[in-house]
């Protein structure tokens, strides 16, 4: 009993002390759902030779149609998010960024006011030094114009690249560039890729407790690219950092392991599994980048699973400790309790990328769920209650090779 009442406890003041920490601008309590446009479409700026990779209006306003129309909305999906490759290659007369006049006829804010007429959020994207990643304009010299530009567009989350400049540039840049959004006083969701760019390009640590007062939320490893092999090194990259990572995430704060690769056909049904399993399991921003047309039966069902969504935006925003045993990971994540509970819920994911069928004995009193009478165990994919449980009681599991099996556990 006593164990019990200070694991709720403790609870309370890490949400209470991330509370302290965090952006004043109230944003994203949960992580950030919704699509973004890099991961499939990339640059997409050549509409006419590669019409089904074209980046333009018409793709923004259907992604917006499919979250209302199609139950994304309700699962807890809505920023839309245009990446690179948007803007014209110049600025206007008053210095202030221009939409390409092409493939955005009528402009940001027309995008966004059909964006938030279906009651979704408007994500757009910049980079801290003169040019983006791909050679448009960037906002270096510009940065009150751009954030105030921004804000009169109606945009709601702004990733902040940080290609091609310097370390003490980058340290200095995001904080400036956090401050005339402020200043705008339109909330806008603050996402810095500033951690990436010292780690890998100035091969220097992070300074985590600056950028996470001053970011919602951060890139900290490789872009994702369609293949299983980048989603596992993902994976693999958060289990090795775990300890460095967890303790600046937390609600408003957000590490982000990047974008969800459903919809490209890059991933067995087995593979979705573990990505979106490992994804929710982190509290990470579940942002998809995919023709949202080629979303493929089951990709969709564990979208809309909403017990597997409630794994994802648990109120705590705990980011899972793994804990290896034999070849299998093992994922461990406090829930808030239920209403009228007093104890935690955990939902645990056992995840085997090796090439075989492995079993193994997890005795959840081992890994801190150690109150009161037990727990009913629910299978999320198949959305069933398995069993109940004594706190002692031991469970086999057997995870077939490249599977996830994905439980929470609910105290009785
Ligand atoms: C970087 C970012 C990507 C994307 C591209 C756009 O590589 O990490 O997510 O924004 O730039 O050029």
């Amino acid at each position: 009993m006593p164990d019990c009442n200070n694991i709720v406890r403790a609870m309370f003041f890490i949400s209470l002390f991330g509370y302290a920490r965090v952006l004043e601008n109230g944003l994203v309590r949960t992580p950030p759902m919704g699509w973004m446009s890099w991961g499939y479409y990339m640059c997409g700026a050549d509409c006419e030779q590669n019409p089904d990779k074209c980046l333009d209006e018409k793709l923004i306003l259907s992604v917006a149609d499919t979250f209302y129309n199609e139950g994304y909305q309700e699962a807890g999906f809505e920023y839309i998010i245009i990446d690179d490759c948007w803007s014209e290659h110049h600025r206007d007369r008053d210095g202030r960024l221009v939409p390409d006049s092409l493939r955005f006829p009528n402009g940001m804010k027309y995008i966004s006011d059909y964006i938030h007429s279906r009651n979704l959020k408007f994500g757009m994207y910049t980079n801290v030094a003169d040019v983006t990643c791909m050679r448009y304009q960037g906002s270096k010299g510009h940065f009150k114009v751009d954030a105030d530009t921004f804000a009169q567009w109606g945009v709601d989350y702004i990733k902040v690249d940080g290609c091609f400049v310097g370390e003490q540039y980058l340290n200095n840049a995001y904080i400036h560039f956090g401050g005339y959004l402020n200043k705008t006083n339109r909330p806008m969701v603050y996402s810095c890729s500033w951690p990436y760019y010292i780690e890998f390009i100035h091969n220097k640590k992070p300074d985590y407790p600056t950028i996470s007062k001053h970011c919602n939320l951060w890139r900290n490893y490789h872009d994702v690219v369609t293949s299983w092999s980048a989603v596992k090194n993902i994976i693999q990259h958060y289990e090795d950092e775990y300890s460095g990572l967890e303790k600046y995430h937390g609600p408003g704060h957000w590490n982000d392991p990047d974008m969800l690769i459903f919809g490209t056909d890059s991933l067995t049904e087995a593979q979705s599994k573990i990505h979106i399993s490992v994804y929710a399991m982190l509290s990470a921003p579940l942002l998809l980048s995919c023709d949202m047309t080629r979303v493929k039966g089951y990709e969709k069902n564990l979208l809309l699973n909403l017990d597997l969504m409630a794994i994802a935006r648990d109120p705590l925003g705990i980011m899972a400790r793994p804990y290896r045993i034999d070849y299998i990971t093992l994922w461990v994540k406090p829930r808030m309790p239920r209403k009228g509970d007093i104890y935690p819920s955990y939902s645990l994911a056992l995840v085997n990328v090796s090439g075989q069928k492995r079993t193994i004995t997890v005795r959840p009193s081992n890994y801190g769920l150690n109150c009161t009478d037990g727990y009913s165990v629910m299978d999320i994919f198949s959305k069933r209650f398995l069993k109940n449980i004594t706190f002692e009681d031991s469970i086999d599991v057997t995870v077939p090779s490249e599977d996830v099996i994905l439980y929470t556990l609910f105290p009785l």
